[in-house]
C-alpha cells in the first residue's frame, strides 16, 4: 500500500495526526526534499528507508514504490502542503492504477492556508471577496491552459493566491494592476511556518521592488486582493443577534443557512 500524505507547509506540528501515524508505521518514506521539512522525517520508524525524490524521474519513483510493494512494505509518499494542488499525485496514481498497486490519500494543510494564518487574515471577507483563486503562472514543467489567464481571474477581483510565481512577480504585478489598481493590498509569504519564514506587506505597485530588495526566491506565495487589508466591512449575518439559525433560533426572519 502506498500512502500519499500532504505534509503541510513546513512546521512538523502542522501535519495531520493521520499523516504522522502513517509516516510512523511505513518502513519506506519517499519525500520531495526541496519542499518537505526535515523535521517531518523524524517520525519515520527507526531504520526506515528515506528517499529524497527531488533528483528522481517519475519512472524511478514508481519503481521504488513497486519494489517496496513487492517486498510487502508500506510506503509513505510525502508532498508539501495538500495533495489536491500541484502535488503530482495524479500522474503517480495513474501509474499505480496501471500496476494494480493500491494507495490512500491523506490531505494536508495547504501553503495558502498557512500563509493566510501567518498574515492573520481571512481571505474571504463579507462583500469584499467571497472567492479565492488558487493559481500559478506557467513554468518550464507545465504550461497554463489557454483559458486560465491571470487577467481573466483578476477581472473577478477575488483574492488571488499565486503559487510558483515569485520569480515573475514583476510580470504578475503588471498584469494585475489594470484590474485591481496599483494600491491593491498584496503580500508575499516566504517559507510560511518554517523557522526562517518571511513576510512582505505592500501593494501591487510596491511588491516587485520589495521582493527584489529582500532577495526572496522559490518557496513563496503571492497573495493579492482587497480582502487582505479590509477593515471597514459589513459583518456577516450569520452571527448577528436577530439571525434565525437552526441551532440558535432567534427573532430574525432570515432564512436559515443550509
Ligand atoms: C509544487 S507547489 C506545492 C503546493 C502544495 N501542494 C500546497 O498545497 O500548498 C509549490 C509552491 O507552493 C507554494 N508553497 C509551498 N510551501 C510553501 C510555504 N511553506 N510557504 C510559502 N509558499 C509555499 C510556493 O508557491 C511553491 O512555489
Amino acid at each position: 500500500m502506498i500512502h500519499f500524505i500532504g505534509a503541510g507547509p513546513g512546521a512538523p506540528d502542522l501535519v495531520t495526526v493521520r499523516g504522522r501515524d502513517l509516516i510512523a508505521r511505513c518502513p519506506v518514506c519517499l519525500y520531495a526534499g526541496s519542499l518537505v521539512a526535515p523535521g517531518i522525517l523524524a517520525w519515520c520508524p527507526p531504520g526506515a528507508r528515506r528517499i529524497d525524490t527531488a533528483p528522481l524521474s517519475l519512472d524511478a519513483i514508481v519503481d521504488e514504490m513497486a519494489a517496496a510493494h513487492a517486498r510487502g512494505e508500506e510506503v509513505a509518499r510525502l508532498h508539501s502542503g495538500d495533495l489536491a494542488i500541484w502535488s503530482a499525485v495524479a500522474e503517480q496514481t495513474r501509474r499505480l492504477d496501471r500496476l494494480g498497486i493500491p494507495y490512500t490519500l491523506t490531505p494536508g494543510v495547504p501553503a495558502f492556508s498557512a500563509a493566510a494564518a501567518v498574515l492573520g487574515r481571512e481571505l474571504t471577507v463579507p462583500e469584499v471577496a467571497q472567492s479565492v483563486v488558487l493559481t500559478r503562472t506557467g513554468g518550464r514543467a507545465s504550461a497554463m491552459p489557454a483559458t486560465e489567464r491571470l487577467a481573466a481571474f483578476a477581472q473577478t477581483r477575488a483574492t488571488l493566491a499565486l503559487h510558483l510565481s515569485i520569480h515573475v512577480v514583476d510580470r504578475v504585478a503588471a498584469e494585475l494592476i489594470p484590474h485591481y489598481g496599483p494600491d491593491c493590498p498584496a503580500a508575499v509569504v516566504w517559507r510560511a511556518t518554517w523557522p526562517d519564514e518571511r513576510v512582505l506587506l505592500g501593494t501591487l505597485a510596491s511588491l516587485p521592488a520589495q521582493v527584489a530588495a529582500a532577495g526572496l526566491e522559490r518557496t513563496a506565495l503571492i497573495l493579492v486582493g482587497p480582502a487582505l487589508a479590509a477593515r471597514d466591512f459589513r459583518e456577516s449575518a450569520l452571527y448577528s443577534a436577530d439571525y434565525d439559525r437552526r441551532f440558535r433560533p432567534g427573532a430574525g426572519r432570515a432564512a436559515p443557512e443550509a
